[in-house]
């Protein structure tokens, strides 16, 4: 079982990657094969809504996100973490999930059977922070997660979501969460 886990805080050592670390590690421990894609670490151009995409399936923009298009396909689970920027994902997240508007063309527009209800089946885990403790405050995230994981044929399987975080390491106060997310990796991998 492969596993992709993609750390979208640009913000290093964070409280969104120290989540996601722990619930890599109980995947880990339960025999998955797991890959770690820092975003900050690429060059991910925005979408420009060239349509491109629109006969192929596939992105006209040459830039890193050429190396992540295979490792999306390739995985079984993909856990996506990112912080609460603005009431939404970063960025860094949401220049990854718009340029997979390359797979929404190849499911939707050009009927890609690997992309669609015969083909490979995934499943998909999304891990937030965020430091205030608004009702609303993953909302709008979430929504844009599950439309993500819908491209990529990943069932929305469960999500980690944690209020009232802010500093670096903040998450640390609270090790029942980080045991939380180390058996959230367990669990789905026992039972995927
Ligand atoms: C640009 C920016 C926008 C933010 N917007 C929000 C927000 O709308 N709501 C919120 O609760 N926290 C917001 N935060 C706080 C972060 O979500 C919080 O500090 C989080 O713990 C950062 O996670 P990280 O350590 O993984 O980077 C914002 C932080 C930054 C830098």
């Amino acid at each position: 079982m492969k596993i992709l886990g993609i750390f979208a805080s640009p913000r290093r050592g964070g409280n969104t990657e120290l989540l996601l670390d722990e619930w890599l590690k109980g995947a880990e421990q339960e025999g998955a094969s797991v890959e770690r894609l820092y975003l900050s670490d690429f060059t991910i151009t925005p979408c420009k809504e060239c349509h491109g995409c629109d006969n192929t399936g596939s992105c006209v923009i040459l830039d890193e996100m050429g190396k992540i298009y295979p490792k999306l396909l390739e995985a079984n689970i993909v856990v996506l973490a990112s912080p609460i920027f603005f009431y939404g994902v970063t960025a860094w997240a949401k220049a990854l999930i718009d340029r997979s508007q390359a797979f929404w063309a190849r499911k939707y527009l050009l009927k890609d059977p690997s992309l669609g209800r015969e083909g490979k089946k995934r499943k998909g885990f999304f891990i937030s922070v965020g430091a205030t403790k608004g009702k609303k405050v993953f909302e709008g995230s979430i929504l844009t997660i599950k439309y993500f994981f819908d491209v990529l044929n990943a069932e929305y399987v469960g999500d980690l979501l944690v209020k009232g975080v802010e500093s670096k390491g903040d998450i640390l106060k609270h090790p029942e969460v980080l045991q939380q997310a180390f058996d959230a990796g367990r669990k789905l991998v026992q039972n995927p």
